[in-house]
């Protein structure tokens, strides 16, 4: 997953760089790339906003990935069914897979792994707000693949076009399985809608707790999103987060139509004139509130990945100790 919520300012804020003064020539280069619609690469020059700017993206949309796990994961040993466990167990390694590609992404940009993990750790750096919401019933798991994946796919398709070529690259096989995320989502909660009414309500349920959340992951309106026009020169971002937030809401409609649900805002009707829905108010203070660490399962999400981490010690000092090994044999068989 996820987002362009994603570009939020960490609690240090990213300031143009002090004593460093980009040249003049090279800078003249950059913007005719950008002008262009051209690709810059690891190699190549870039202006230190631009990379900081880059290094906060999408470090940010790396650890939504792997924060994404969490409240899935939590639902894999009580899945109903063998086939479905399957495929929630498949598609929350791909989460952790996402992550990866993001992490090395970015560190093409010269920023470590081990930084960007304590910047997480530490709580410094954010993650997308959505994964701070509770997965209480199974059905939680459908509209999660549902709404927040097909959240993510209509955020992620235009950042394949990104002018970071690392970036674009990753972000084309990530939005290739979170399509799979989608309709794996969709397909249990069609199942679902055709069980029991119990079944039928915890769907119904699962749909008014996550819809305000999710078009809040969309990020602020663009009015209140200084950051954004400079995305946009710079080629980063490609829709403004109310175009895409529009975009998502005009396709979720009709699927929740198909589904039998009905979604929890009595201001949303078809705006003949505009060709689009009309939605109600987005609630800005509960979002800024989970961002900033009061939402309702920060810390434990966060507690849970330190945990995580830590665990995992013994499997970073293995492998480490193994490629040690491993060069130490190729020295001796090449004296
Ligand atoms: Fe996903
Ligand atoms: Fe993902």
């Amino acid at each position: 997953m996820y987002t362009q919520a994603l570009d939020l300012p960490e609690n240090a804020p990213v300031k143009a760089v002090s004593g460093v003064i980009d040249d003049p020539a090279r800078l003249a280069r950059f913007d005719k790339t950008m002008e262009d619609d051209g690709r810059i690469e690891p190699q190549d020059w870039m202006p230190e906003a631009y990379r900081k700017t880059l290094v906060r993206q999408i470090s940010q949309h790396a650890h939504s990935e792997i924060v994404g796990m969490l409240p899935e994961g939590n639902w894999i040993s009580r899945a109903p069914s063998l086939k479905r466990k399957a495929i929630l167990l498949a598609k929350v390694q791909d989460e952790g897979g996402h992550g990866l590609y993001l992490y090395s992404a970015a560190e093409t940009l010269g920023t470590s792994r081990d930084q960007m993990v304590d910047a997480l750790h530490s709580g410094r750096a954010k993650y997308s707000s959505i994964f701070n919401y509770p997965t209480l019933t199974w059905a939680d798991v459908g509209v999660i693949g549902w709404l927040v994946d097909g959240a993510a796919i209509m955020n992620q398709i235009p950042l394949c076009r990104c002018s970071y070529g690392p970036y674009a690259r990753a972000m084309i096989r990530i939005c290739k399985e979170e399509s799979f995320h989608q309709r794996q989502g969709y397909e249990n909660l069609l199942t679902m809608m055709r069980g029991t009414p119990a079944q039928q309500a915890m769907v119904q349920d699962a749909v008014n707790r996550w819809w305000w959340p999710v078009l809040a992951m969309f990020g602020p309106p663009d009015a209140d999103s200084p950051n954004s026009a400079q995305g946009i020169r710079w080629g980063i971002k490609r829709i403004s987060n109310d175009e895409l937030r529009q975009r998502f809401v005009d396709a979720t409609v009709p699927q929740a139509q198909v589904l039998g649900v009905s979604l929890p805002d009595p201001d949303l009707r078809w705006n003949e004139e505009h060709q689009q829905h009309n939605y109600g108010a987005i609630d800005w203070d509960e979002f800024w509130a989970t961002v900033n660490g009061n939402g309702p399962c920060n810390k434990e999400r966060l507690a849970t990945r330190v945990k995580a981490h830590a665990q995992g010690q013994w499997v970073r000092d293995a492998a480490l100790a193994h490629a040690e090994k491993q060069r130490q044999r190729a020295m001796k068989e090449a004296a």
